[in-house]
């Protein structure tokens, strides 16, 4: 390691296209030392450089198959703590801004978790009767709390079998962070929305009355995205007036309204197998982050295929686009250096537990 790590602000000045070339020659130093891991929602100047792009459950995949001995995540930060949980111990998994967390994952943390299970256990003894399930989307800290409460992990790709799986160890499931992931599975498998009640977690005994919590057989955490949340079923309404053959497909982050108006609803991974697999020439309204959509756009518009946004104002998820060329760049060259900068760490004890959860969910996944 040289003394000094490089300083970020050496790259602020620098031309884009002095960026763009420098990354490429550092990854060709690197060669199989490194492999970068681009989300779908990274803007183009950063995703052009991954080596495997996907959804959460595909990257989490490549991050556990990846013999690299640096995993470069341009993605949001509990995607890099899961990389470092299921990669091994002497691979390095790196996050190039630290400021690029998500705003859903951060609506949970461990000490209301905690604290609504300790309510819970007013009404019925929730290690026995309440399988723990969170969403991806959450802090290493909560996929351990599943971990050691015979709880489980999904992503948006799996959640229904993850689900059913939950719902064969206990009788009802407690689910986190995301409100609407959560009752768009729980609705898809035939569960009554009066069955799925709301835990505010501001309020104590989440603001609801024992018999509803006896009567629920899923209580879902009060959190959302702040990009999904975005999308209204009046906007499918009036873009359908207009263009009636709109297929319409959609993120299940997004509101019950939004995906029973959507004619599929799945994974970003799986919106962009749908588009892709579709006959060309058909028009889409696509309920997802914007830097994905006009990916598609783009991809598909030469078939004659149109790819329109499901919103009239700009909705991209602003802690995904922290990841900038600079910051990417400023990893790479510092790892040329011997610097590793910005390593993303989960406490061995806390990975041990979140790994269990994951490994359930993994063993579950088609
Ligand atoms: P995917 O697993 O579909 O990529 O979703 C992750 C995410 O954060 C969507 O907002
Ligand atoms: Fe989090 Fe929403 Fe961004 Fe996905 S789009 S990373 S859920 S803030």
């Amino acid at each position: 390691m040289s003394a000094n790590p490089i300083d970020v602000q050496d790259f602020i000045t620098m031309s884009d296209v002095a960026i763009q070339e420098r990354i490429v020659a550092a990854k060709a130093a690197l060669g199989d030392r490194l492999i970068i891991l681009g989300h779908h929602y990274q803007r183009e100047e950063t995703f052009r450089h991954a080596d495997v792009s996907g959804d959460s459950l595909k990257l989490s995949r490549s991050a556990a198959n990846s013999k690299a001995e640096y995993i470069v995540f341009c993605g949001v930060h509990f995607m890099a703590e899961v990389a470092d949980i299921v990669s091994r111990p002497e691979q390095v998994a790196i996050l190039p801004d630290l400021a690029a967390g998500c705003s859903m994952a951060d609506m949970a943390n461990l000490a209301n978790v905690e604290r609504a299970w300790r309510e819970l256990a007013d009404v019925l003894a929730p290690d026995e009767h309440i399988t723990p399930m969170t969403y991806i989307n959450s802090a290493a800290d909560l996929k351990a709390f599943c971990g050691r409460h015979g709880g489980i992990v999904c992503t948006s790709t799996n959640a229904r079998h993850v689900l059913e799986w939950a719902f064969e160890q206990r009788e009802k499931v407690l689910f986190f962070p995301d409100q609407h992931l959560g009752r768009n599975t729980g609705f898809s498998m035939d569960i009554p929305l009066d069955d799925m009640v709301v835990w505010d977690y501001d309020l104590p005994l989440g603001g609801l009355t024992p018999a509803q919590i006896k009567k629920a057989k899923m209580i879902l955490w009060k959190g959302f995205c702040s990009v999904h949340q975005l999308f209204r079923p009046e906007y499918i309404d009036e873009f359908k007036k207009k263009y009636p053959e709109t297929k319409v497909i959609s993120h299940p982050e997004s509101s019950f309204e939004v995906c029973q108006k959507s004619d599929y609803v799945g994974s970003t991974e799986y919106i962009i197998n749908t588009i892709r697999d579709a006959e060309p020439g058909a028009r889409w309204l696509v309920g997802t982050e914007l830097n994905l959509v006009n990916r598609l756009h783009e991809q598909f518009k030469h078939e004659g295929t149109n790819v329109h946004f499901m919103s009239g104002t700009v909705s991209m998820c602003s802690t995904m686009f922290r990841i900038g060329p600079s910051s990417l760049l400023w990893v790479l060259e510092n790892l040329l250096e011997g610097n590793v900068v910005n390593r993303i760490t989960v406490p061995s004890v806390e990975a041990e537990q979140a790994l269990l959860a994951l490994n359930r969910m993994l063993d579950v996944s088609p």
